[in-house]
């Protein structure tokens, strides 16, 4: 009787080898924050290969330094372009992780660049609902001055500073939702023909990583790293209750609904610290990588 033999198939080495890169973790993409470059992400960069190695990790290297503070409409369409040939090659897709003002050049490039294929887009202490407070950090923009005066600067003069593009001055309203072209455009707070579409395309990620907390020191309210912002008694008024929430004008709402979106929040953590602690990036980041 013959016995059956398992035969080595030419073709078993190949397929293994795609198994290899389908279970292959994604790219992860790094977008910097205000006055840093990939200089300040090396150590994270070095956390994540150590925990998973083979990971491909990119910090675009634009507008670094002084010149971020250039404004974020135009730091957008560099960024885009850096982005575009990285997510064209990574057919798993990639993972998104920006840090600090970085956050808003990302959630503008979800919401623009259709059929993107970002998996996860991790924000790390980043103002995604705006800032208001004069830090030390920003005084490097605007010396001497006191928060209660920034908006004449932003709104009135018009400045091309990109702080102002983000800058959410609760006692001034509507000066904010008429002479900001960021901020309320990107939440859909002011209404334009885009926002379906930008809708569609940031809901195409299918985690929403939110991380910050209350020592960071430079994201004021602090809270606004997770979508909370103050109300005009500068009382800060909580995610769910915020209004682009509730009519759900950029995709938030629903992500949540799906179950996509985690808070990580972390104490004793200063700004500039958020990218080189090891307890924020095993407790909020490493799991989301694969
Ligand atoms: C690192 O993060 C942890 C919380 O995750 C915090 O308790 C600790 O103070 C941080 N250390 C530094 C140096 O930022």
């Amino acid at each position: 009787m013959e016995t059956p033999r398992i035969r080595a198939s030419p073709l078993l080495l190949p397929l293994l080898l795609l198994a290899e890169l389908c279970v292959g973790y994604r790219p992860v993409v790094i977008v910097h924050g205000i006055f840093d470059g990939p200089k300040q992400f090396e150590t994270l960069s070095s956390f994540i290969t150590k925990a998973h190695p083979g990971t491909v990790v990119k910090v675009i290297d634009l507008y670094d330094y002084m010149a971020s503070v250039k404004p974020l409409w135009r730091q957008v369409r560099g960024f885009r372009k850096a982005i575009r040939p990285i997510i064209q090659q990574a057919p798993q897709g990639v993972h998104l992780l920006c840090f600090s003002q970085g956050g808003l050049i990302c959630r503008a490039l979800l919401s623009k660049i259709p059929n993107h294929n970002v998996n996860t887009f991790i924000s790390l202490s980043s103002p995604l609902a705006g800032q208001y407070g004069d830090t030390d950090y920003l005084n490097w923009i605007f010396p001497d001055t006191m928060k209660k005066i920034v908006f004449e600067f932003c709104y009135r003069c018009r400045s091309k500073v990109s702080v102002c593009d983000y800058w959410n001055d609760p006692h001034h309203r509507t000066l904010y939702l008429h002479s900001n072209r960021f901020l309320p455009v990107l939440n859909g707070e002011t209404p334009h023909r885009h926002m379906e579409e930008w809708r569609e395309n940031f809901l195409r990620i299918k985690k929403l990583v939110l991380i910050g907390g209350p020592d960071d020191g430079v994201i004021t309210p602090w809270q606004s790293s997770y979508f909370g912002f103050y109300d005009s008694n500068e009382q800060v008024v909580e995610m769910k209750n915020q209004e682009f929430y509730r009519r759900d004008t950029f995709g938030l709402k629903e992500l949540d609904a799906r179950g996509a979106v985690s808070v990580c929040v972390q104490a004793g953590v200063k700004h500039t610290h958020w990218h080189s602690n090891h307890t924020v990036f095993v407790n909020c980041m490493e799991k989301w990588l694969t």
